[in-house]
C-alpha cells in the first residue's frame, strides 16, 4: 500500500482546553492510529493546530475525513497531501507538541495559515497562497526534534 504524508492547519475551538486535547483527542488517536499504521504529530497553541499524518494512503484519508468533520476545530486548511514513503514520526502514533513561549513554530504556522481565514469554514481547501515546500519541511524537522 502506498504511503502518503498529509498536513493541515486549523483553528482550535474556543473552549477546548489543553487537557481535553491530550486526554480526549491525542490519547484515543494514538490507539486508533496504531491500529491503522498511522504516525504523526499534533502541534497546538492557544488558537491553532498543525497536524502531520503519515501512513498508508487509505488509512490516512479515512482518519482525515473524521478529523475534518470534528467540531473541536474549524477552518481545516490542507497544506500538503503527497506520496511519501519516509516517516518523520516513525516512533509516534501521534506526538503531541504544545507550543512554548516564543515558539518559532507558531510564527511559521502563521505563515502557512493566513489569519484572514473566515471563521467556521468547515471544508478543507487548498491554502490561498501555496506555502513554499521548504516551509513545511522545516517545521516537520523542528517538530520531530522537539521533546514532545
Ligand atoms: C485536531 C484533531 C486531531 C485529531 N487527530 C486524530 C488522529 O490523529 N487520529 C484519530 O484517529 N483521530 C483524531 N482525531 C479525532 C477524530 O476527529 C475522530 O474523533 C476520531 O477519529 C473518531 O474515531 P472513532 O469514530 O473510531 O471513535 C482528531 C481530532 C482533532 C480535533
Amino acid at each position: 500500500m502506498p504511503q502518503i504524508r498529509l498536513a493541515y492547519v486549523s483553528r482550535r475551538a474556543p473552549h477546548l482546553t489543553d487537557d481535553a486535547i491530550v486526554d480526549d483527542i491525542v490519547l484515543p488517536a494514538m490507539a486508533k492510529n496504531r491500529r491503522l499504521e498511522i504516525t504523526g504529530c499534533l502541534w497546538f497553541d492557544q488558537r491553532r493546530f498543525l497536524q502531520v499524518l503519515e501512513g498508508p494512503a487509505e488509512s490516512v484519508e479515512g482518519v482525515f475525513a473524521s478529523i475534518v468533520a470534528d467540531s473541536r476545530h474549524t477552518d481545516v486548511d490542507l497544506i500538503r497531501r503527497a506520496p511519501d514513503e519516509q516517516r518523520s514520526f516513525a516512533r509516534w502514533a501521534m506526538k503531541p507538541v504544545r507550543a512554548g513561549e516564543g515558539d518559532p513554530i507558531g510564527a511559521m504556522v502563521a505563515s502557512l495559515s493566513p489569519e484572514s481565514i473566515p471563521p467556521r469554514r468547515r471544508r478543507p481547501r487548498e491554502a490561498p497562497t501555496p506555502p513554499t515546500p521548504g516551509a513545511l519541511t522545516r517545521i516537520v524537522r523542528l517538530l520531530a526534534a522537539s521533546a514532545g
